[in-house]
């Protein structure tokens, strides 16, 4: 999937992260429970290399149980990891996080040696809602203190235990196709990167491979259908018709990719771990290949080197 980003300011977070990982103790990445592999950041993953990480899967609400478990365990396998499964339902997150942040640096213990925490996470995983819920009244927003860059946000959680807030960014380049059409379909990507009908026709494919009866039940859709055909039986089901009784696709696309965002058709993930593993060496793969052609057709003189993107990112 073609994505263009002009990746000005995340240029700027990554630099402020890579300074600021320096004296931070734990990194809570915000991961979104219902594509857990396609929401984490790989330019997260190359600055934070080595320490503590606590796995955050948000909006478990909206996600399969079955599947959340088996992230879980995913995470709770690698070293000097922790991953917990949280929503916005839960009202006191912060003691759970707060445990687990423990854990995961013991030593961190009192004023004089206090728990330095940061949190990331892709735009729209609920990250302004979590911290909302655990800063309430007992923290205060310190932004503005010196060493503190505007592009984070520090809070302090409770005596001897601070929060770094970042930006919500996305990277340059998604080089696993579907975590580019699950990023758009869970809200993740601007409106204007992506193409709806192209998303929803992915969504049909993997919904229906893990959750036909999901489709029949929401949709009325009988298995065997090709992706097209779904889409236009959920116009006509949805009174999407144009002049001519023609189904509009593009309205169908819209509903259906709301109506997943929202969990009206059932509590769905789109990626499991070993899918995910698979698709990205696959990715990791053309990358490198496509990687190999721009370097040849640069020796060639074909095109010229890349220059360094200037301008601001286009996430949401
Ligand atoms: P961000 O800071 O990471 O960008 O995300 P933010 O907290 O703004 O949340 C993005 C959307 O996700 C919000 O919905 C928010 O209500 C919703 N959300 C956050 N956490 C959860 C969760 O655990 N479960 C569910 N189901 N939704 C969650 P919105 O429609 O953009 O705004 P609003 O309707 O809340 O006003």
């Amino acid at each position: 999937m073609a994505i263009q980003w002009f990746p000005g300011h995340m240029h700027l977070t990554r630099q402020a992260m890579a300074e600021r990982i320096k004296a931070i103790d734990v990194v809570i990445e915000l991961l979104d429970a219902r594509l857990p592999g396609s929401s984490a950041n790989p330019m997260l993953a190359q600055i934070t290399r080595g320490k503590p990480a606590l796995k955050i899967l948000n909006k478990q609400d909206l996600a399969d149980p079955v599947r959340t478990e088996g992230w879980l365990d995913h995470y709770n396998r690698q070293p000097g990891t922790r991953a917990l499964a949280l929503d916005a339902s839960e009202a006191a997150p912060t003691r759970r996080l707060l445990a687990a942040c423990r854990e995961l640096a013991p030593t961190r213990q009192g004023l004089a040696r206090p728990m330095r925490v940061l949190i990331c996470g892709i735009p729209n995983v609920g990250k302004s809602t979590l911290i909302n819920t655990m800063v309430g009244k007992r923290a205060a927003r310190t932004g503005d203190e010196a060493g503190i860059t505007r592009s984070e946000q520090r809070f302090v959680l409770e005596d001897g235990f601070y929060l770094w807030d970042t930006p919500g960014v996305l990277w340059p380049r998604i080089i696993v196709a579907q975590s580019g059409y699950h990023l758009a379909a869970s809200g993740a990507i601007g409106r204007n990167a992506y193409d709806e009908q192209e998303v929803a026709l992915e969504l049909l494919a993997s919904l229906a491979r893990g959750y036909p009866q999901l489709l029949t039940a929401r949709y009325g859709l009988e298995a065997g259908l090709r992706e097209e055909q779904a889409l236009e039986v959920i116009a006509r089901k949805r009174g999407a018709v144009s002049a001519g009784a023609r189904p509009n696709l593009q309205k169908a696309a819209e509903i259906l990719i709301h109506e997943f965002r929202g969990g009206s058709i059932g509590r769905i993930s789109l990626e499991t771990a070993d899918e995910y593993a698979a698709w990205l060496s696959q990715g990791k793969v053309l990358e490198a290949e496509r990687l190999l052609r721009k370097e040849q057709a640069v020796e060639a003189g074909h095109i010229r080197p890349a220059r360094r993107p200037a301008g601001s990112a286009r996430s949401r």
